[in-house]
């Protein structure tokens, strides 16, 4: 057994500048996977290469792929079944996800390969069951897009390695096992019990002990299974053995998946949506995300306004982007689903006219009275979530990948299919289960994102990349589900606005208000108490939570340096090449 020395960086954020102490934290190995040296880095510079991702094996895999002449898109397929094996909570091959591609030309694409909706999937199918024991049946489960995917953008994004190649390091990972860190050890025990119920078999993730830090991890089937894709490619999950593993797994509780549904999957090319906030460019998500239409609204409407500089928090300021983001969350609950199967009018949606009307009766001195943009829909409390996961990556010649992926919540719906030795997500849970009934995270949704056979869910993962005149300036995502949305916001504004250096614009405490329920919800940091109270003064509810998104972002320097930052939120890792 081998101790390993590490040292962890730890951010205290909301501080003018990024204060690193080094605690100590000794993990007890039998793995050769545990690298000695720093683990968590929150910050790094390079001019070859960058890769932030939310566990440092996973960097490191992106980065040993750009080494081997690897381009940012290998680096990212790699990286994403990385995440398979090293972050089972959401990196997936069960799940889906979104990329937003620039490359080094400056062309932009992104494609959708987010879970659909099983074709026997109707209408009212939760409406007799509660939401917590729906997200945890085989009802939850939306067909997987995570292998299409990562198969889709291999043949149309021009790699320079082989495919097989890209899936030898998880395949590595899954087969001689790695140590997991303490949030993981945590995570394992704290989920034992769904994992249990869900599963009666023997799962690499349940053992008779508690899980500590530093034990081994081996998932003997997952590197089979991703040795069957590297071999097969795409087929390998969507046809044969796995497709009829997956549907019985599925059916065995309550599901309704069919073989044909996973073997008529397609990951869609869409245009990201992209639109100007002062001299920047942004691209981001596009339906079936809402992602990126509700930034850019909230960018939009409060651009025509002066921001007090200087003042990144100052009630003005807060005030105005809450009040922005009510209305945007409005227009997300009422008009956005699946563009395949309702009309979105997005260039409505982004126009001037429309965002200057909903702003008119804006005053910076009270908060608007939600009614008046009612809906007509409840909502419950948002919980607080991490389960999503965010990963950046620039290379040496300027291409840039933002993936975000999820599996929905923790583990998915912890069905985990045996022979193929993976997890199922459960994001069907992002539908509206009926018009005006909250999700898990408080949202609501109307007509636009009822269930349907074979639609998409509407989504908040919000993959981002941002040109600064032009040039590539800005790479960033996280999880967190409806926060996403508001973290890669006040990023994006702490950089662009208020100058702050990229550690500090992550690491800073944020807020959010998604229309429904009408309150401020703000991370419980160092807010100065008269902030706090001249926003409740003005009218505004104001709720505190432990934290919210976990930012994986790069920024170009003007020199071209690419600066990467990880979130002190969570395990995540920036490293330069
Ligand atoms: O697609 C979505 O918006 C959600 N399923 C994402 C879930 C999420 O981010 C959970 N937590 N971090």
């Amino acid at each position: 057994m081998n101790i390993h020395l590490i040292s962890l960086p730890i951010n205290f954020p909301g501080k003018k500048s990024i204060v690193y102490a080094f605690a100590t934290l000794f993990l007890l190995t039998q793995s050769c996977t545990t690298p000695e040296r720093d683990v968590f880095q929150k910050h790094s510079i390079s001019r070859k290469g960058m890769v932030v991702t939310a566990h440092y094996l996973a960097t490191q895999v992106g980065l040993d792929i750009l080494q081997q002449g690897g381009n940012a898109v290998d680096a990212a397929i790699a990286v994403q079944f990385a995440l398979a094996v090293v972050f089972p909570r959401a990196g997936n091959i069960g799940g889906g996800g979104f990329l937003v591609y620039r490359n080094s030309e400056g062309l932009v694409q992104s494609l959708d390969f987010r879970e659909k909706a099983p074709s026997d999937a109707y209408r009212d199918m939760f409406l007799s069951d509660s939401t917590e024991s729906v997200m945890e049946s085989g009802l939850a489960v939306g067909i997987p897009g995570t292998v299409a995917g990562m198969w889709e953008m291999y043949h149309s994004l021009k790699p320079n390695l082989a495919f097989g190649d890209l899936l030898q390091p998880a395949i590595e990972l899954a087969r001689e096992g790695f140590a997991i860190t303490e949030a993981e050890a945590e995570r394992l025990n704290k989920f034992k019990q769904l994992f249990q119920d869900n599963n009666d078999y023997p799962i690499p993730f349940v053992k008779e002990t508690k899980w500590v830090t530093g034990d081994l991890l081996r998932q003997t089937e997952l590197a089979n299974m991703l040795e069957r894709i590297a071999d097969e490619g795409a087929d390998a999950f969507y046809k044969g053995g796995n497709a009829i593993y997956l549907t019985q797994a599925v059916r065995n509780l309550s599901g309704i998946i069919r073989i044909q549904d996973l073997s008529s999957y397609k990951p869609i090319w869409r245009d990201a949506v992209s639109s100007t906030y002062k001299k920047y460019t942004i691209h981001s998500m596009a339906p079936p995300s809402s992602g990126g239409l509700t930034l850019i609204q909230i960018l939009k409407m409060i651009e025509p306004f002066s921001l007090e500089m200087n003042a990144w928090d100052s009630a003005y300021n807060i005030h105005l982007v809450v009040e922005a983001s009510k209305r945007a969350f409005a227009n997300r609950a009422t008009f956005l689903g699946d563009p395949d199967f309702v009309a979105i009018d997005q260039n409505k949606l982004l126009s001037t006219a429309f965002l200057t009307n909903q702003m008119l009766e804006y005053n910076p001195n009270f908060a608007s009275d939600v009614k008046a943009i009612d809906r007509n829909l409840p909502a419950a409390s948002p919980k607080e979530h991490y389960e999503t996961t965010h990963f950046s990556i620039v290379d040496a010649a300027g291409n840039a990948v933002a993936i975000t992926t999820t599996l929905n919540s923790n583990y998915g719906s912890g069905i985990f299919v045996k022979e193929g030795g993976y997890f199922l997500n459960n994001q069907m849970d992002d539908f509206s289960m009926a018009p005006g009934v909250p999700n898990q995270y408080g949202l609501v949704g109307a007509e636009a994102n009822a269930i349907e056979g074979n639609k998409r869910m509407l989504s908040s993962m919000s993959p981002t990349i941002i040109e600064e005149d032009g040039a590539l300036f800005m790479v960033l995502g996280a999880p967190g589900g409806p926060t996403i949305i508001s973290s890669v916001l006040l990023v994006f504004l702490n950089v662009a606005e208020f100058e702050l250096p990229l550690a500090e614009a992550v690491a800073n405490r944020r807020f959010h208000h998604q229309y429904l329920p009408d309150e401020i919800v703000v991370e419980d940091m160092d807010w100065n108490p008269e902030v706090l109270k001249s926003l409740e003064e003005r009218g505004h509810k104001i709720r505190k939570i432990t934290s919210m998104g976990a930012i994986a972002a790069i920024r170009v320097l003007q020199d071209k340096t690419l600066e990467g930052a990880a979130d002190p939120r969570d395990e995540s890792h920036a490293q330069g090449l």
